[in-house]
């Protein structure tokens, strides 16, 4: 092991005695201070947290190989499963090992490409929607904010998709399940960061209401389940042609028994989790963008007129495809902005990844953000240029490295959501621009980037106007 570098060799911010670099750590925005610490000390070092150690890295050649080492040399960071699994939650975000493989194969089934294209009839309704509600806004004169009505828009289209429910939030003013669902990310993220489990000694006024929270979603959920499974009861066609995620899982359960109820539910439930505040936000960061480049904001707009003439929208799957330099403007936003900037994994084994020795046991807290707006990966790395992901559009760009991109992961555990992600960005941001005209009321400093589980841009107030 001549070569090799282990944990005591790397690098380290200046810390305080005992408590080492928690004070620091201990910010709201932590992504931000272990990207600050990485353009201090390097792409990989060490930190101690109350005499814990942790390894960070933002350095991209590590970050692939780790991930790609799973599942049998890393998982995701054990806390994460801990306390979903506290919540009643198993689904393929924190499954492990063999049972992870049976889940992943499920839900990667049923987001692949062909059935996230069977899903355009859900993505047209709920964007035409997001246009009546816009109108009225705008008539209305009113100032909005961006990612709460984001949030409206991916949780009709994935409650939909996820269980055939038609929430709409877009429409409604008041929803049970969301309200409570709006409760469970930053709680899942203040658990995960907490250095005492407290809840589990003395429950909070707040953790009562999560419990509740929880509880009545559950209660719905298996309302769901019980539902789907009378509708699926002797219905060959629907069995051969489940409509949504949680029917192709009581297929594949009936068919296989590999799945229980509590996993139908954990895994029904985690997209709901995994797909909303994700593509939510990033519509957001996009649109955070596009506002302070209006060149780029009408080059969308002539493209959706291009391509979808007097309609609304793209109104069919080809069309949607056609929007090539509005997914380009997506890539650029999730290049800049990617939602969930920190990946923490966890060793399984010792283990030697390029050249660096990794105890078992031991976290590393992966900084991806770092890499992607790095000059030495894109050529004026900090600027705005969705050209840069057009070939041949954008001559000045000698640099461009579209492997290190890890806004939706990497390896086996890549996101398997992508693919409909995409797909709602730019359904989004075509009838958007091509309909309204935004007005940022804000200063673009003062739109800052928060963390809940997935970062947001807080503060992205905009006036809207019809065309
Ligand atoms: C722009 C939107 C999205 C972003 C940026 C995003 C990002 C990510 C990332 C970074 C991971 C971790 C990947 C890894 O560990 O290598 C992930 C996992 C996952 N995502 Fe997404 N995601 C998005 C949308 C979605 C959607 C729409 C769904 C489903 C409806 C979804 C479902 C999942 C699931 C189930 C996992 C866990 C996969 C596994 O552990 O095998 N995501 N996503």
């Amino acid at each position: 092991m001549e070569n090799t570098l282990d944990i005591d060799k790397l690098p380290s911010p200046k810390g305080v005695p005992v408590l080492g670099n928690l004070p620091e750590f201990n910010a709201e925005n932590k992504h931000q201070v272990l990207e600050a610490w990485a353009k201090e000390v390097g792409n990989v070092y060490k930190i101690s947290l109350m005499g814990k150690k942790f390894i960070v890295s933002a350095d991209p050649d590590l970050n692939q190989e780790i991930l790609k080492r799973r599942p049998d040399a890393f998982r995701r960071f054990g806390k994460i499963d801990e306390i979903m699994s506290e919540m009643g939650i198993l689904g393929v975000f924190n499954a492990e090992g063999e049972q992870w493989k049976i889940h992943r194969k499920l839900t990667s089934e049923a987001l692949n490409l062909k059935n996230v294209q069977g899903f355009f009839p859900t993505l047209q309704r709920v964007t035409h929607r997001l246009h009546d509600r816009w109108l009225k806004l705008a008539e209305q004169n009113d100032t909005i904010d961006v990612q709460k009505e984001m949030v409206r828009y991916t949780v009709d289209i994935t409650t939909d998709i996820a269980f055939g429910y038609d929430i709409n939030t877009l429409q409604k003013e008041k929803d049970v399940i969301q309200d409570q669902m709006e409760k469970v990310f930053p709680m899942i993220n203040e658990r995960i960061t907490a250095p005492i489990p407290l809840w589990r000694y003395f429950k909070s006024k707040k953790d009562k209401a999560f419990d509740q929270a929880i509880e009545s979603i559950v209660k719905l959920v298996h309302e769901f389940i019980a539902e789907a499974r009378e509708r699926l009861k002797d219905n060959a066609d629907l069995q051969a042609n489940p409509t949504n995620f949680l029917e192709a899982l009581l297929v594949e359960q009936s068919s296989s028994g590999l799945l229980s109820d509590k996993e139908i539910f954990g895994n029904v439930f985690t997209i709901l989790l995994a797909g909303e505040d994700t593509t939510s936000n990033s519509i957001s960061w996009t649109l955070f963008y596009l506002l302070q480049h209006p060149e780029v904001f009408q080059k969308v707009r002539e493209e959706a007129g291009r391509v979808c003439g007097d309609k609304l929208c793209p109104s069919s799957n080809e069309e949607l495809a056609a929007m090539r330099y509005t997914e380009a403007v997506a890539m650029e936003a999730m290049r800049l902005k990617p939602v969930t900037p920190n990946l923490y994994m966890e060793a399984l084994k010792d283990v030697t990844v390029n050249g660096l020795f990794i105890k078992k046991g031991m976290t590393v807290m992966m900084q991806n953000k770092v890499a992607q707006t790095d000059d030495a990966h894109f050529t004026n790395a900090d600027q705005f240029i969705p050209e840069r992901w057009i070939p041949k559009a954008c001559p000045m760009h000698d640099k461009h490295s579209p492997q290190i991109m890890r806004a939706f992961g990497a390896g086996p555990r890549f996101c398997p959501g992508r693919n409909l992600a995409v797909h709602e960005m730019k359904m989004a941001l075509a009838m958007i621009c091509k309909n309204f005209e935004l007005t940022l009321q804000v200063k673009p400093e003062e739109v800052i980037e928060s963390f809940a589980f997935t970062m947001f841009p807080k503060n992205l107030k905009v006036k809207l106007s019809l065309r």
